[in-house]
């Protein structure tokens, strides 16, 4: 397929065709990614949970986030990619942003950068789009602050809230991010702020009125332990973890059994070396 282009976003944006993006971590990820056809993938700050085993996002580096876009880049043919800026490489200053997101796209290989803010960042976007950096904008529940916005709460649900989701949409806009993500937000809301875009929206749990999707892959594809909590917006679309432990373990069983490796696994030789080797 044709390589996925800022161009083809917009066209598919002005057409109204949905925009398909899901994170990938590593190149075995990105791989299927791209070979179901995702629009876009995106090397989320996610992976310090759902790769490293981190308690969120807080702890991930740019070291972390360079390594890990490197093998998903290595993967990607079609797909447009994004890497996530982690926390503490962007906030300090425009200067600061730049210095991570140049490292990013030379280093990780990524072709965009994500962050997250709404107009409190938009000087940053702006001095970033200006040097010819592909910016997406996260705004609505941004995790990377869950500690400064009390938790993980769904963003937009008061008329003061909305509007200054709305704001920063406008804000990001303006400042020259060619897309948006809006996490956690009524559908409603996040409906009501597309229509007042000219950039696409990519929604994650936040209805289907976006001009697009996003979801965590290990979270659709069920790639994690029973018990383990996922958001309320996350849709099931296989049961990756159930798979990889029904083949581990009969892979235990057959070993402890020795019915593996059968004589179909194994090499041929010819039987006077065997005997002259016993000799
Ligand atoms: O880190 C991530 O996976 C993300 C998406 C969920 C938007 O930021
Ligand atoms: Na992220």
């Amino acid at each position: 397929r044709p390589k996925v282009t800022l161009n083809t976003l917009t066209s598919m944006y002005k057409k109204g065709d949905p925009i398909t993006m899901l994170t990938a971590y590593d190149f075995p990820s990105a791989h299927v990614a791209d070979h179901a056809g995702m629009d876009m993938i995106l090397v989320g700050d996610s992976l310090a949970m759902v790769a490293l085993g981190l308690e969120d996002t807080s702890e991930v580096t740019l070291e972390e986030m360079i390594m890990c876009s490197r093998a998903v880049s290595r993967a990607v043919k079609g797909a447009f990619t994004v890497g996530d800026l982690p926390m503490g490489s962007y906030e300090i200053s425009p200067q600061q942003a730049m210095t991570s997101a140049f490292r990013l796209l030379k280093e990780g290989r990524v072709q965009s950068v994500k962050l997250e803010g709404g107009a409190s960042m938009a000087p940053t976007i702006k001095a970033m789009t200006d040097a010819g950096i592909p910016v997406l904008a996260h705004i609505g529940l941004t995790p990377q602050r869950q500690h400064a916005l009390g938790g993980f709460r769904v963003q937009g649900k008061t008329v003061k809230s909305a509007m200054a989701l709305l704001h920063d949409a406008l804000a990001v806009q303006e400042a020259g991010a060619y897309a948006v993500v809006l996490e956690a937000v009524p559908a409603p809301i996040a409906e009501m702020v597309t229509k007042k875009l000219r950039i696409p929206t990519i929604g994650i749990g936040a209805g289907n009125g976006t001009s697009g999707q996003v979801l965590v892959q290990v979270d659709m594809l069920g790639n994690f332990p029973p018990g383990r909590y996922v958001p309320k917006f996350v849709k099931r679309y296989g049961d990756v973890w159930s798979e990889a432990l029904k083949g581990i373990e009969a892979y235990k069983e057959e070993v402890k059994s020795r019915a593996y490796p059968a004589e179909e696994h194994g090499y041929a030789v010819k039987e006077e070396v065997v005997n002259n080797f016993q000799a």
